[in-house]
């Protein structure tokens, strides 16, 4: 049996450890993959903590829920695992094997650690924008949590499906700036003693009159501002609760201008859906039209990087390269 190097978490809760593990053999319908980026996600440090809805992980088991590698033919790629979510391995090790239908071709220019960094939170980004907010050319969009990979993308992708304006709302100076280079055109600053009345207020100045979309991946206090800023008929798509579980929404907002307040999950898309979408995604990343802050980490470090990602305090995306 050969063996690789590999991140694998041996108990729920703990950080993965650099070891050896089994190379994975390809089985019918699927592909093995040579790992050349694999990033850390909040999915992957949800599912490795044990408390996800999807239970606590078959271990030990390499985590990584996405990743990008070549083929044995030389074709670069990017693909999903169920890591965490179904035993078996994920994309932290130096090979991965996964199902041939969810693997996307990529543009052979195109930087492994970027598209490796956008991943599913940009595919994300892209249907909660479009299929799901319904997104037109000249709308006003507000995106929430614009520091994190989300939202960065979500500012490109407005910008990119002809939005007139986007205006980004996050906490720290660091996101703030990463929402400017993501090109807001206005960024609000969201203070820790902020309520819902001030920060509505703030990022009301900020818009060009009444917001036709939010983009949400954060909930608690935020969202409940946000949906003060909507047109009458105006929508806000959620997609992640990284600020809070439940948030202080006001009916008389709600029904006053006929809000409608979405929800959105990438497991609604089939694999074929998420890598044409990833595909996409990486041909913009590849003519320099999408971007986003990622730090760069041999696997060998992985741990360390672990931890510091699950802090919430780097300054972008890690993506462990092999
Ligand atoms: N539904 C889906 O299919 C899907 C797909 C991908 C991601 N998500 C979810 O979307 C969320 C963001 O993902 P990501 O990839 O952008 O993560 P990320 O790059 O790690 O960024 C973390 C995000 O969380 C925000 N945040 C963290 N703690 C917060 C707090 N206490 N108050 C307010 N904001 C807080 C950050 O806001 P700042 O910008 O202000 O720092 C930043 O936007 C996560 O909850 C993730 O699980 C959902």
């Amino acid at each position: 049996m050969s063996t690789q190097r590999a991140a694998v978490v041996s108990r729920a809760g703990e950080p993965p450890r650099v070891g050896d593990r089994a190379v994975p053999v390809a089985g019918e319908g699927e592909l093995r993959v040579a790992v050349t980026a694999a990033p850390i996600t909040p999915l992957d440090l949800l599912c490795a903590s044990g408390t996800s809805y999807f239970g606590v992980p078959a271990c030990p088991y390499v985590p990584g829920v996405q990743g990008v590698g070549l083929l044995e033919d030389g074709t670069p790629v990017w693909f999903p695992t169920d890591a965490g979510m179904k035993p078996g391995d994920g994309s932290m090790a130096e090979h991965a094997v996964v199902p041939a239908d969810g693997v996307a071709p990529l543009p052979p220019d195109v930087d492994h650690r970027l598209v490796a960094a956008l991943g599913l939170s940009a595919v994300a980004a892209w249907h909660a924008l479009t299929d799901r907010g319904g997104l037109t050319a000249g709308e006003q969009v507000l995106v929430l949590g614009a520091g994190g990979v989300v939202g960065q993308a979500a500012i490109q992708v407005a910008k990119l499906h002809g939005a007139r304006r986007v205006v980004a709302a996050a906490r720290s100076t660091a996101a703030q700036e990463r929402a400017h280079r993501a090109g807001a055109d206005a960024v609000v600053a969201i203070h820790p003693d902020d309520d819902v009345t001030a920060l509505a207020r703030r990022l009301g100045d900020a818009c060009d009159g009444p917001v036709d979309l939010v983009l949400d991946p954060v909930f608690g206090m935020p969202v409940a501002a946000a949906l003060r800023t909507l047109c009458v008929g105006g929508r806000l798509v959620n997609l992640g609760s990284a600020a809070a579980e439940t948030a202080p929404l006001d009916s008389a907002t709600l029904r006053s201008r006929s809000l409608r307040v979405l929800g959105y999950t990438n497991n609604e898309l089939s694999p074929a859906q998420k890598a044409r979408t990833l595909s996409e995604i990486a041909t913009h990343a590849a003519a320099g039209r999408l971007r986003v802050a990622y730090e760069e980490v041999p696997l060998e470090a992985a741990t360390d990087a672990w931890q510091r990602q699950a802090t919430g305090t780097v300054p972008g995306r890690i993506v462990l390269t092999i």
